[in-house]
């Protein structure tokens, strides 16, 4: 069965994760890093800012709103092209694709924005197994992010086939469109930390993958070199939402990505929150990437 295959791939790639996992040395910002949203009073961080829960959806979506024209220019700029490399290399471990004899696949991209790791799955499933039939859901709570993917699909890639591909507006932490057990892969790529309800999401997750389906998750997450750490806090709070000033006239949107990284939970405890929503890991389950500026996270529904 080629989500067998699938998982056996991902399985192997979690295997080789890198010796300089673990906590960044860093703790200045540990009292707002923990993952939690209060519950008893119904408010969560966006930012460093707190807000009431039922609030934060609709912050999100105006940031994302305001960078969407923006956000792929932005993105090389701030990156300096690396997140393209991470992109790939998380791409071409998951090894998507439909194997001979096998059915086509679908795949989900979460938060998916202007299609980014949906263009290099269906890439990867076409140039490595020749794969032009699986089908790919990219979904996103923002229907300009989209827009821009759509564009972009249309305009820069071969992929554009409403028989490949589609894009829907969704909110990663419901699904309502995407029926239980229906999926292959589910990827969300520097989506998860902008969601309210982080839990709710993976057991969404769990609910659209089909028995032996993957999930792979990549995201910003702790550096585990002191000097490169002491540079990333410096670059991250004084270079990048300038960089968002002078580019995209967007302080604030940028100062509000970075500050959202830190609130994110370190790779072994977002780990654990895969495995409580139901995932088998392998080992650590993750993998870090530039010292773990970056990680990927993979659990399989056995
Ligand atoms: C930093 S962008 C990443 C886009 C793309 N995956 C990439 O790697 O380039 C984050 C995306 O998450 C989306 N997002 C935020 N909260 C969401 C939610 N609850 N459900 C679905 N998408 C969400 C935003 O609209 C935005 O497009």
């Amino acid at each position: 069965m080629l989500s067998r295959t699938l998982a056996r791939n991902v399985t192997g790639a979690s295997k080789r994760v890198s010796a300089l996992s673990g906590v960044s040395m860093r703790r200045q910002f540990s009292a707002i890093r923990s993952y939690s949203t209060d519950k008893d009073n119904k408010t969560t961080h966006f930012g460093f800012k707190t807000v009431p829960e039922g609030q934060k959806e609709s912050l999100v979506r105006g940031v994302f709103s305001n960078v969407a024209s923006s956000y792929d220019v932005m993105n090389d700029v701030m990156s300096m092209g690396i997140h393209r490399i991470w992109k790939d290399h998380f791409v071409s471990r998951l090894d998507p694709g439909r194997r001979p004899g096998s059915e086509p696949l679908s795949f989900l991209d979460v938060a998916g924005g202007t299609g980014d790791v949906a263009f290099k799955i269906l890439e990867h499933a076409s140039k490595t197994h020749g794969d032009r039939q699986s089908f790919m859901n990219v979904v996103d709570i923002n229907p300009e992010m989209l827009a821009e993917g759509e564009k972009r699909a249309r305009s820069e890639t071969p992929y554009f086939d409403e028989n490949r591909i589609s894009f829907k507006v969704q909110n990663g932490e419901t699904l309502d469109a995407i029926p239980d057990n229906s999926q292959d892969l589910y990827t969300v790529a520097f989506g998860i930390r902008n969601f309210t309800n982080i839990p709710k999401a993976l057991e969404t997750a769990h609910r659209v993958l089909k028995p032996g389906g993957v999930f792979a998750c990549l995201e910003f997450s702790r550096v585990d070199n002191v000097v490169l750490d002491q540079f990333y806090e410096f670059y991250s709070f004084n270079v990048i939402p300038v960089m968002g000033q002078l580019i995209a006239n967007d302080r604030d949107s940028y100062q509000y990505l970075v500050e959202s990284i830190k609130n994110f939970p370190e790779q072994e405890k977002f780990a654990q929150m895969i495995k409580e929503a139901g995932f088998t890991l392998s080992g650590p389950g993750y993998e870090n990437l530039t010292f773990g500026v970056a990680a990927m996270h993979v659990g399989v529904k056995l």
